[in-house]
């Protein structure tokens, strides 16, 4: 394995290998799924605003700050903080990561495991002809309501994950992520035309689009906040570990923009399938975390080749999916690894099936999935975000951050705006947005 740094950790044969794994990591149901039904739920647009706003002025400088911190240490998160300051309590953030990797993985492979059995409908050949809004809705309470089926269905994902994790990075991740990723992109610009282009999908556009900032409040901030962090794989130390995997010679600003940029485009792209789609069907854009899956099949037959479409799509959706959880198992194999000394094999077996566990609650009812969504997928990421940015602001030092994110040959551009940022401006404006929440009570 090319750039391997000993026992059982591997690492990336190239850059280029490292942007689509860590691109594969970020893409996936937070922006087909999440992105969408979140943004449904909080006005539309004006959720839209904060988002971006959110990604560019706070996700990206966390997203430098965990990718240094994982390849100064080369280390899983738990043993990069303890590397990275000896002898304090940082390495029990890195800890509160592996759990919240492990608790996300727990309800993600839930709805990982509904698009498996989408994609299972699709080659049955049901989406070749359009469904109405109602029978998609019948259709959804089928796959996710029907008791054993949506277990059975979790337990093949996080099967297919393990099998991933186990291979090693670079055999596992790298190869499935290269080639994919940009065909899968290729179809969601064919759906976003389609949809732009139905009758009645104006006012959809509009909803997603034109913001009404009257709509901004305490949730919106939060939920932005928290999507955005969901989105980029951020706030639980998965960027630090695949930063560990990065090597020393490689450049690493323009592998961190190109992998924010090309997930913020997917997350957009899918807002401009599903609010066009969804308002030309008469359908309800609060539905919730059924959202996505009531509103798709409505859509593949109305494109050349339908059934094939569908098929395709969901493939697709299934290994995006894929390279996320991957990238959620491997954290906490990763820790145990390093940390506790254990065998790939061993600890990738053993934590998939203590997840499934955790799952099964998730996978019998929506209200158990959606609390723990927002309990791990918002707060915990959130929280976790803040303190990465005071451990590289006040404890590791931004001089030092700086010099790493640099050595390849690539300086950090925009470096002061950058310190000032992981400083001050994103740790005080995360705290000031959790203390209004609390405040307010308005935790969703
Ligand atoms: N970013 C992934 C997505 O948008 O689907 C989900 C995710 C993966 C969140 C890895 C956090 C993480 F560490």
């Amino acid at each position: 394995m090319a750039g391997q740094q000993g026992g059982d950790r591997g690492g990336f044969g190239s850059r280029i290998g490292f942007v689509l794994a860590a691109a594969g990591s970020a893409i996936g149901l937070g922006n087909v799924w999440r992105f969408p039904y979140t943004a449904g739920q909080h006005g539309g647009a004006a959720f839209v605003v904060i988002y971006l706003v959110c990604v560019a002025a706070i996700c990206v400088p966390v997203l430098f700050a965990e990718l240094a911190i994982g390849r100064a240490s080369r280390k899983n998160p738990v043993g990069a903080f303890a590397s990275l300051a000896p002898g304090s309590w940082w390495p029990a953030v890195g800890g509160l990561g592996v759990l919240t990797g492990f608790a996300i993985l727990a309800f993600y492979s839930v709805v990982a495991g509904w698009t498996l059995g989408y994609l299972g409908r699709a080659l049955l050949g049901t989406f070749a002809d359009p469904l109405t809004h109602e029978q998609s809705v019948a259709l959804f309470e089928r796959i996710e309501g029907a008791g054993i089926i949506p277990v059975l269905l979790t337990a093949g994902f996080l099967l297919l994950t393990a099998l991933v994790v186990r291979g090693g990075v670079e055999a596992g991740i790298e190869r499935a992520a290269k080639i994919l990723m940009p065909v899968f992109f290729v179809l969601l610009v064919a759906m976003a035309i389609r949809a732009m282009t139905l009758e009645g999908s104006a006012a959809g556009l509009a909803f997603f689009l034109k913001p009404d900032l009257s709509k901004i409040d305490g949730g919106v901030f939060m939920g932005a906040l928290g999507q955005a962090f969901f989105s980029l794989s951020l706030g639980m130390g998965a960027m630090i570990t695949y930063g560990s995997y990065l090597s020393r010679g490689d450049r690493m600003p323009g592998a961190a923009i190109s992998v924010a940029l090309a997930d913020t485009v997917i997350a957009v792209l899918a807002g401009l399938i599903i609010f066009p789609t969804i308002f030309a069907a008469g359908g309800d854009p609060q539905a919730g975390p059924g959202l996505v899956f009531v509103v798709l099949p409505s859509i593949f037959g109305k494109l050349p080749a339908g059934f094939l479409f569908a098929i395709a799509f969901y493939s697709l959706l299934v290994i995006a999916a894929l390279t996320s959880t991957v990238s959620l198992l491997e954290v906490v194999v990763s820790y145990f690894v390093d940390e506790r000394g254990w065998r790939r094999e061993r600890a990738t077996w053993l934590v998939t099936f203590a997840c499934f566990l955790l799952a099964v609650p998730s996978a019998l009812s929506g209200n158990f999935l959606d609390w723990q969504s927002i309990l791990f997928g918002n707060y915990a990421l959130t929280i976790g975000a803040m303190l990465i940015c005071v451990f590289v602001g006040w404890r590791w030092g931004i001089p030092a951050a700086v010099e790493e994110i640099g050595r390849g040959g690539a300086p950090m551009p925009l470096a002061p705006l950058w310190g000032l940022i992981i400083r001050w401006i994103a740790p005080v404006a995360i705290a000031g947005v959790l203390i209004y929440i609390v405040a307010t009570g308005n935790y969703m």
